[in-house]
């Protein structure tokens, strides 16, 4: 197993603020970055962040092209709800990303086993994920990859649990049954194989799965275990989050 770097913030400010360095760092360090983007309530923040500076001038995404982790079957990227949208609304209308270089895995597809091995295939013939940034869900989710994923899992069609369809119920006026019973994933397997992984949770809610997935056993039952056998990944917490993890392991 691979020596995992674990960074606690005091504040989840501080632990955005940290993603969003990481990220900075990789779009200067390379003409070309591809990165892997997710969503949810965690990663506005991280992205208000990097559009502020590309606001001020100090961050250029010209060269950038992103894959994003997931999409919800059924929901057209015009869907408030979508996260085509949600990334437009956050990230893509902000920044100068050329449009046909953020990806996101489409819900409307005619042929979602079709879609699917598109998605691979542009990762592929991008080069590749340089840096994949990752949320976690109260079911140990990274995308949606729900229990139980295979860790060779590729981009396919899954069942949401019901608990991510309550956790994600927020955007869908708090009631599951209008979450989508369906989303398009990455599999484990293709996050693994970006070059660097950066998980980023915060606040208390987190704090048990967190735990599970870094002292817990590496199994596909909880799909953010995953992320030990890779040999680059950073873990950013917040104290809140950070709180089970660093019981067990004082
Ligand atoms: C959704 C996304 C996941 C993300 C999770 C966490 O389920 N598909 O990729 O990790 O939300 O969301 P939040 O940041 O709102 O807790």
């Amino acid at each position: 197993m691979h020596p995992m770097n674990v960074i606690v913030t005091d504040s989840p400010e501080q632990a955005f603020l940290c993603a969003a360095d990481m990220i900075t760092d990789e779009i200067r360090r390379s003409s070309t970055p591809v990165l892997g983007l997710a969503t949810g309530r965690t990663m506005e923040n991280i992205y208000r962040l990097l559009v502020q500076q590309h606001e001020a001038g100090a961050l250029d995404f010209s060269g950038t092209t992103s894959f994003n982790l997931d999409e919800y079957v059924g929901l057209a990227p015009t869907d408030p709800n979508s996260y085509h949208h949600y990334m437009q609304d956050h990230l893509f209308a902000h920044v100068n990303m050329p449009a046909n270089r953020a990806h996101v895995p489409n819900g409307i597809a005619p042929d979602l086993e079709v879609e699917c091995a598109r998605y691979e295939a542009a990762i592929h013939a991008a080069g590749g994920i340089d840096l994949q940034l990752l949320g976690i869900g109260e079911t140990g989710h990274i995308g949606f990859n729900e229990p139980p994923s295979a860790f060779d899992s590729r981009t396919r069609v899954v069942h949401l649990d019901e608990v991510t369809r309550r956790q994600n119920s927020g955007m869908f006026g708090n009631d599951p049954e209008r979450v989508p019973p369906r989303a398009l994933t990455m599999g484990v397997g293709t996050i693994l194989d970006a070059r660097r992984l950066v998980l980023v949770a915060v606040g208390e809610g987190k704090a048990a799965i967190v735990n599970e997935a870094l002292n817990g056993p590496i199994s596909e039952t909880v799909s953010a275990s995953a992320i030990r056998l890779h040999d680059n990944t950073t873990i950013i917490l917040d104290t809140a989050a950070a709180s089970d993890w660093k019981r067990r392991t004082r």
